[in-house]
C-alpha cells in the first residue's frame, strides 16, 4: 500500500471518475473524504465494506463556507489532510452548443464550479497541509483544452484556467512541500458519457495514437495515485495526459 496512513479528499466523487479516483486511492491505504453535491454515502460504503476507510461529505464546492467546514471536518475525523485532488466539475450536465448560445449564467454556473470550486478547495486545505509541510495537490483539467473543442467554449475555458492555476499555485506553495500538479484525461467513458452515448464513434477513437482503446475512469487511477504519493515528490506544476495519445504538448 503506497499510501498507508495518508487522508485524502476527493471532490466529485460520488459517481464517475471521481469514484473511481476515491476507491483507488482508498485501496493505497488512504482514508477518503467522498465530496460531491450528490448522495457520496454509496461509494463511501463501498470503501468502508472493502475495509477501506472513508467520510461521505454533501459539499458545494463553490461555497465558501461549506469547503472550509469540509477541510475542518475532515481534519476532525482523521488528523491530517494530505491529499485534495479536485475533480468535481460541471461536465456531464452540460448541453453543448455554439459559444453565441451560451447564457451569462451558464458561462458563470461552469466558473463558479470548475474554477473557483478549485480555488476554494485548495484555499481551505493548504492551513493543514502548510502545518504539515507536506502536501499533494491535484486538479483535474482535460486534454480538450490541448485540442480546442467547438461547442464548448465555457468549459473548454474553465479547464484552460485549471492548468494556470496549477502552475502559479506550484510556484506559490513549493516553499511549503506542497505539489502541486494536474491530471488531463482525454475522452472518459465514464457514466456522463456512456448515458449520451460518446466516444463510441469512429472519430474518438481514430484521432488515438492507441487505437481502438478506449479509456475508463480505472485507467486515470494509476496517475492519481502516482501523483498522491512520495514518487512524485520531485514533481509539480506540470500536467500529465492520459488521453491514448490524442494531444500532445
Ligand atoms: N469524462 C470525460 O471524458 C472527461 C475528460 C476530461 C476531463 N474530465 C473531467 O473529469 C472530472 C470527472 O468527470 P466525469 O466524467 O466523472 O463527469 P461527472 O459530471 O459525472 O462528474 C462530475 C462530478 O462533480 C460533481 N459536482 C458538480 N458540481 C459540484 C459542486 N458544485 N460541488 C461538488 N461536486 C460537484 C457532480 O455531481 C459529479 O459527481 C471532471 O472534472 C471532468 O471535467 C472528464
Amino acid at each position: 500500500m503506497r499510501l498507508k496512513d495518508q487522508v485524502a479528499i476527493v471532490t466529485g466523487a460520488a459517481q464517475g471518475i471521481g469514484a473511481a479516483y476515491a476507491r483507488g486511492l482508498a485501496r493505497e491505504g488512504a482514508a477518503v473524504a467522498v465530496v460531491d453535491i450528490l448522495d457520496p454515502n454509496p461509494v463511501a460504503k463501498e470503501i468502508v465494506d472493502s475495509d477501506g476507510r472513508a467520510l461521505p461529505m454533501v459539499v458545494d464546492v463553490s461555497d465558501e463556507k461549506q469547503t472550509q467546514e469540509m477541510a475542518r471536518k475532515v481534519k476532525e475525523t482523521f488528523g491530517r489532510i494530505d491529499i485534495l485532488v479536485n475533480n468535481a466539475a460541471v461536465y456531464g450536465t452540460i448541453v453543448r452548443k455554439p459559444f453565441e448560445e451560451i447564457n451569462v449564467e451558464e458561462w458563470d454556473k461552469v466558473m463558479a464550479v470548475n474554477v473557483r470550486g478549485i480555488f476554494l478547495c485548495v484555499k481551505s486545505v493548504t492551513p493543514y497541509m502548510k502545518a504539515q509541510k507536506r502536501g499533494k495537490i491535484i486538479n483535474v483539467t482535460s486534454s480538450t483544452f490541448f485540442k480546442g473543442n467547438a461547442n464548448f467554449l465555457h468549459y473548454v475555458s474553465s479547464k484552460g484556467a485549471v492548468v494556470a492555476m496549477t502552475r502559479s499555485l506550484a510556484r506559490e506553495l513549493g516553499s511549503h512541500n506542497i505539489n502541486v500538479n494536474a491530471i488531463a484525461p482525454g475522452q472518459t467513458m465514464s457514466e456522463a458519457n456512456l448515458a449520451r452515448g460518446e466516444g463510441t464513434d469512429a472519430h474518438s477513437t481514430q484521432s488515438r495514437l492507441l487505437k481502438g482503446r478506449r479509456l475508463f475512469p480505472e485507467h486515470l487511477v494509476g496517475t492519481i495515485i502516482y501523483l498522491s504519493s512520495s514518487d512524485s515528490d520531485m514533481m509539480t506544476g506540470q500536467v500529465l495526459l492520459v488521453d491514448g495519445g490524442t494531444a500532445f504538448h
